[in-house]
């Protein structure tokens, strides 16, 4: 990939002195020691996700524009919950339509090549590929050989490209699109070969490293508010230091939302296309969706799913505005077993579930399981009882719940046990911290779309952009087999995942 990446970047809502201790790390070189990866691990883990852009030349062709829109981790249950939880927040009718609903087109199947319940990475790949992959795989095929994606290949037709997202932009998602490497677990490979640097100095700074490789670089509200429609590509902007703030946690001062970062990438795209008759692809996700399904959190899950509503709103704005466009809208998979209804005790259950719990909540269970995790002081139950109140709206905390939250734990137990303590009381339920294998809802709009109508696998989302945008993924496989990215970590690398329990073709090991 390439010189001609743009990411916008910034750092996050974290403190003046984290900043500046991020910025000291970034600026101290690093020497291949023992600690080497480790270190570099840690750097990569500073980035954090927003936008990549990516540019190249023009030529002659009818001006089409993908925007692949991914809700990582949102079953048919979720878009029901945030349905009836609107409505009911807002005193809307019964029928009121969420921006999704009005667009609704099939289901995907979303199983991979190694198991019926898929992982982010092989999810992704499926559709930038047009490939089933083994769980874990980025941009990679069952035999670990680089497959070429729907993203690189658009950029050799000449097309502007882009990503966009919540997660660190080395996450799952993205990097199914923008690199090739064999265990998603590889992040410090994924921005190396995100940025498009192959040939660096032992000091790996990569933030410099793109900044010298012609990168426009972005890191706060402020550069992002002030950035020129007209702004020349490659552009990187990350907003935080790990992922982005769950949206309901985000303090909008220190960071932009997902659409207000989508509204930006499709203005600089459509001023930069504007000229030439050649669109863009742009991958938008909502990637945190699927975390605070992981944590079992209703409150993080909705919000997340909230902001991403309004982001497909956004979209279809443009979509209308912009005839050439069509956006699709999937899951890579469901999260959680999540479901609206719950039995909560032995004697049968009534027909309902209760929103007012959830309008109570002003936090995610993440970041309140992060303030218990660092109280240090002597009254940990009282300070639990007390936040469970006016953090969560609970008045009736049980003796058994309290003791827990009283107790050492580590941040994502407390988290999970706020989660439950929650999502019972709303009777929601969760069947797992993990995924599942469910069907997930295919939306999509605009030019084509009524090809999608139906139940299909993942892997023809992919081939219907393809086939859209004239795609030759084709030569993009056989020229990544000529000029092959490092795909694998180095021994010691691939043994600490190894150790780690995790196997590179089927998540854990026994
Ligand atoms: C996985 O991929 C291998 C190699 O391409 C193939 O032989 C196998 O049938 C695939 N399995 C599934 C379940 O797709
Ligand atoms: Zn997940």
């Amino acid at each position: 990939m390439a010189k001609g990446t743009v990411i916008y970047d910034t750092l996050s809502s974290s403190s003046n002195e984290e900043r500046e201790e991020f910025i000291n790390n970034r600026s101290r070189p690093i020497r291949r020691n023992p600690l080497f990866y480790l270190a570099f691990t840690v750097i990569i883990s500073l980035f954090v996700g927003c936008i990549i852009l990516l540019h190249y030349s023009f030529n002659v062709e009818p001006k089409r524009n993908v925007i692949m829109m991914i809700s990582d981790g949102f079953g048919p249950a979720s878009e029901t919950y945030s349905r009836l939880y609107y409505q009911w927040s807002k005193n809307l009718p019964v029928d009121y339509e969420t921006p999704l609903d009005s667009i609704l087109v099939g289901a995907s199947r979303t199983r991979s090549n190694s198991s019926m319940i898929t992982d982010s990475a092989a999810g992704a790949t499926a559709i930038s590929c047009i490939m089933k992959t083994y769980n874990n795989a980025i941009g990679v095929d069952s035999d670990e050989v680089p497959c070429g994606t729907v993203l690189e290949a658009a950029k050799a037709n000449g097309l502007l490209t882009g990503l966009v997202v919540t997660s660190r932009i080395t996450h799952a998602t993205p990097a199914s699109f923008s690199s090739h490497v064999v265990h998603r677990n590889l992040e410090h490979l994924i921005a190396e070969q995100q940025i498009g640097i192959t040939c660096r100095p032992d000091e790996k700074d990569l933030i410099q490293q793109a900044q010298k490789g012609g990168f426009g670089y972005i890191q706060s509200r402020k550069e992002f508010d002030n950035l020129r429609t007209d702004s020349s590509f490659p552009l990187l902007g990350l907003f935080a230091l790990d992922h982005m703030d769950y949206d309901i946690d985000r303090d909008p001062v220190a960071q932009p939302s997902l659409s207000e970062m989508t509204q930006k990438a499709l203005d600089l795209l459509s001023k930069s296309t504007e000229k030439s008759d050649k669109g863009f692809f742009l991958m938008v996700e909502g990637s945190r969706i699927d975390m605070a399904a992981h944590e079992n959190d209703p409150v993080g899950h909705l919000h997340e799913i909230l902001a991403y509503q309004d982001t497909v709103a956004t979209v279809k704005k443009y979509v209308d505005a912009n005839p050439g466009t069509v956006m699709i809208s999937v899951s890579d998979h469901e999260t959680g077993g999540f479901t609206v209804g719950r039995q909560v005790t032995t004697s049968y259950p009534k027909y309902i579930w209760y929103p007012e719990v959830i309008s109570k909540c002003k936090k995610s269970s993440f970041a309140l399981g992060q303030m218990l995790f660092t109280y240090d002081k002597e009254d940990r139950r009282e300070f639990a009882s007390g936040m469970v109140k006016e953090q969560l709206g609970i008045t009736d905390a049980t003796k058994e719940e309290l003791d827990f939250l009283g107790n050492k734990h580590g941040a994502s137990d407390y988290a999970h046990h706020l989660s439950e303590m929650v999502s019972v009381r709303a009777e929601l339920g969760w069947t797992t911290h993990g995924h599942t294998g469910v069907d997930v809802n295919l939306y999509a709009y605009g030019a084509d779309s009524h090809q999608l109508a139906g139940n299909h696998e993942n892997t023809e989302i992919g081939r219907f952009i393809r086939n859209y945008l004239s795609l030759d993924l084709d030569s993009i496989t056989a020229s990544l087999k000529k000029n092959t990215p490092q795909t694998r970590g180095d021994e010691g690398t691939m043994k600490k995942l190894h150790m780690r329990g995790i196997d590179v073709h089927g998540d854990y090991l026994p």
